[in-house]
């Protein structure tokens, strides 16, 4: 995968990472102040009207601004609040965003906005994808995780209780707008989250991307302007190369699931919203490079090397118990709702060498000893 070096002062200016997708081509803006300035509109679908999501923590920190750099693009601006939380990524959630759509009279055309982290992206894309079939999104994500993963690359939808992420659609949008000033207000904890999926990016695509890490982790934790620009810029331009060649994921798109797996188990298990999806990623990480150690594939240096990164970070890396009586069990049976899961087999994304992942599955009784040792690690 080709590198880019760190740019001397990113965010005095706005840097565009492309999405070659055909006629589902978008761009990503990267920048400070972007909420502010129209430029970063110019050129999106023209609508009478257009619907703003986000939800009660972000709206009132960021809605204002983003409908005054909307105001003389549509003649009708909305907007809606959702609940806050991962625990409303639901049915009921998505409703609020059909029922504003239908009160205002918005039609085929009206253009949404996701104003928020991956939550309100995610279902404000769901429901792009289907209200009247279909209508224009754009991005404007507010968390380090939704600038570095979720708003890009199209998976939108909401869980169930059975199951992460299991009801949704693969809708691309418009475009994103990632204003890296939005981050000053971000929870610490939040922070470390999306720093879980920027770690991600280096096993399985760039080793250089994860010295650059882990010679900036400080910088990231302190939200240094430049470090966080790079973050967020190579971490697009990676996983676009990924969507751009796979991007319904029928094989290499599911490499950004590295740690995931055991990941979306923790936060099912423990409750959607009590582990935050990046600290249930980040420690799935270590768990996923201790599975490929056991199989051979890497050696205990890289676990422990990952595991150090993770730390750092400030994410959990000692998994819950999620079971006291089976926990292998209660966990392997998460697991096997994977959508990555095929006729009840789990799979796994795995680290088989330097920057390189690969999708496969494990013997029950070997994931169970990773879960054992990650659970007193
Ligand atoms: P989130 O959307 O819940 O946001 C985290 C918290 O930060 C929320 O309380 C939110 O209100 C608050 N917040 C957002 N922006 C803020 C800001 N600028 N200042 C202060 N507070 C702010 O969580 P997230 O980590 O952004 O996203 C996690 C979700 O993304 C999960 O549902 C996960 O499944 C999904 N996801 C999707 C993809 C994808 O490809 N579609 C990829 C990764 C993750
Ligand atoms: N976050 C995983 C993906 O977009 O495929």
């Amino acid at each position: 995968m080709p590198t880019t070096n760190p740019t001397p002062n990113p965010s005095s200016s706005v840097q565009r990472v492309d999405i070659d997708l055909g006629e589902r081509s978008y761009r990503i803006d990267i920048g400070g102040a972007l909420l502010d300035g129209p430029e970063c509109f110019a050129g999106l679908p023209v609508a009478s009207s257009a619907l703003i999501v986000s939800n009660t923590t972000v709206a009132p920190l960021y809605l204002e601004r983003l409908s005054k750099a909307l105001s003389g693009r549509y003649k009708q601006l909305h907007a809606v609040a959702l609940p806050d939380g991962e625990a409303y990524k639901t049915w009921e959630s998505l409703n609020l965003i059909f029922d504003a759509l239908l009160a205002h009279g918005c039609d085929r055309k009206t253009v949404l906005f996701a104003l928020g982290g991956g939550v309100v992206g995610d279902m404000t894309g769901f429901a792009a994808a289907s209200y009247m079939r279909g209508v224009p999104f754009v991005q404007v994500p507010t968390t380090l995780l939704a600038q570095v993963d979720s708003s890009v690359g199209g998976k939108t939808g909401i869980n169930h209780p059975l199951g992460k992420n299991m009801i949704g659609a693969f809708y691309q949008p418009q475009r994103v707008i990632c204003d890296l000033d939005t981050l000053k207000t971000l929870p610490p904890r939040e922070l470390s989250a999306g720093l879980a999926e920027v770690i991600k990016y280096g096993p399985i695509a760039d080793m250089a991307f994860l010295d650059w890490i882990e010679a900036n982790v400080d910088a990231l934790m302190a939200r240094e302007p430049a470090a966080l620009a790079y973050a967020v810029k190579r971490s697009c331009e990676i996983k676009a190369h990924v969507v751009g060649r796979d991007e319904r994921e029928s094989g290499l798109r599911a490499i950004l699931n590295f740690g995931h797996t055991f990941g979306h188990a923790i936060e099912a298990g423990m409750g959607y919203g009590v582990w935050l999806h990046g600290e249930a990623v980040g420690c799935g990480m270590v768990m996923s490079a201790r599975l490929s150690q056991r199989l051979g594939l890497v050696d205990q240096a890289f676990v422990d090397r990952l595991q150090r990164l993770v730390e750092r970070a400030g994410l959990p890396v000692v998994a819950p118990v999620l079971d006291a009586g089976d926990n292998a069990g209660r966990y392997l049976a998460l697991m096997r709702v994977d959508k990555k899961s095929e006729a009840g087999e789990i799979k796994f994304v795995l680290i088989d060498g330097p920057g390189r992942a690969v999708l496969r599955g494990a013997p029950d009784a070997l994931v169970a000893e990773v879960i054992a040792a990650s659970c007193r690690a």
